[in-house]
């Protein structure tokens, strides 16, 4: 079966969905992105996921391409026609095709792409068993990274720079020696004491909608909680350490630039946030 894309109105084989050489998305990032986890055939928390793209357009001056609901009507739709169980489909606005040029181009229709693809679950609740290592990297990112656009280069170099260094991810650590968040994710600890650790959300990490959902499970477990950032070395020492998002929900940490966490398995409160997540997560 041939995968199907969305541009621009049409449902498309993908070997004919296309987009121009001269649109903004590709010149110049200038376009921002969707992830959103499928289960069951269902959008978990698509309603967050595109209130949060509304944001993303209006911080680039850009209004939503269509309504709320006919957006969730495409996502669905293909959903559908690639026949996902389990998975995510991806959706991305860029400003659209014009003449190369910074400043906005007047009246330029976005270019609009939704794609879905099948995630294996037995595979990833196997990783979620054993765990993952993490590396820290310099974050040497823009200053707007709560913005979901996809100049991504930094993200894709630390990412890389992890698997090369023998682990699965990265933690971005900012001038001040604090972790933002992970390549692609959100990062936690759970300190000595049993508090939950995470960034705050400004302008210098993505306000994760998994990161909000699981503060949600937090809160309804009456576990301490504390917004703000932390050093590599309090990770090294933390008790447990996770990360979260859309395609991995709550990932155990297991091992920090090749310190054990904890007695080095995942640990107790993120396998039972990991396991509560759905109950608090809003399916559609
Ligand atoms: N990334 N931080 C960054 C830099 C991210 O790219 C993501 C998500 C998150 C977590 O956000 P959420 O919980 O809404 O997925 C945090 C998606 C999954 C991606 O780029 O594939």
């Amino acid at each position: 079966m041939s995968r199907i894309a969305y541009v621009n109105g049409r449902y498309l084989p993908f070997a004919d969905a296309k987009v121009h050489v001269e649109d903004r998305g590709y010149q110049f990032a200038d376009a921002v992105y969707e992830v959103c986890e499928v289960r069951a055939g269902r959008l978990i928390d698509e309603r967050r996921h595109l209130e949060r793209l509304k944001r993303s357009l209006g911080e680039m001056s850009m209004t939503m391409p269509m309504s709320q609901a006919a957006l969730s009507v495409v996502l669905r739709e293909v959903v559908a026609r690639n026949r996902i169980g389990y998975g995510l489909v991806y959706l991305q606005i860029s400003r659209g095709v014009a003449r190369r040029d910074p400043a906005f181009p007047p009246q330029t229709p976005p270019t609009v792409v939704a794609t879905a693809r099948p995630l294996n679950l037995a595979r990833n609740e196997a990783l979620a068993q054993k765990g993952i290592a993490v590396v820290g990297v310099p974050d040497n990112r823009w200053g707007r990274v709560d913005i979901k656009t996809v100049g991504l280069l930094p993200n894709v170099l630390a990412r890389q720079a992890a698997l090369d260094r023998g682990a699965r991810d990265a933690w971005f650590v900012d001038k001040e020696g604090k972790v933002t968040e992970a390549a692609s994710a959100n990062a936690w600890i759970v300190t000595p004491a049993g508090a939950l650790v995470t960034r705050h959300a400004d302008h210098a990490i993505l306000r994760g909608i998994t990161r909000t959902v699981t503060l949600d499970v937090v809160k309804a477990q009456g576990l301490t909680l504390q917004e703000r950032g932390f050093t590599l070395a309090e990770a090294y020492a933390a008790r447990e350490a996770f990360e979260t998002s859309a395609t991995q929900i709550v990932m155990p940490v297991i091992s920090i630039d090749g310190h054990r966490i904890g007695d080095g398995k995942p640990g107790r409160i993120a396998i039972a946030l990991r396991r509560e997540f759905h109950h608090f997560a809003e399916a559609t």
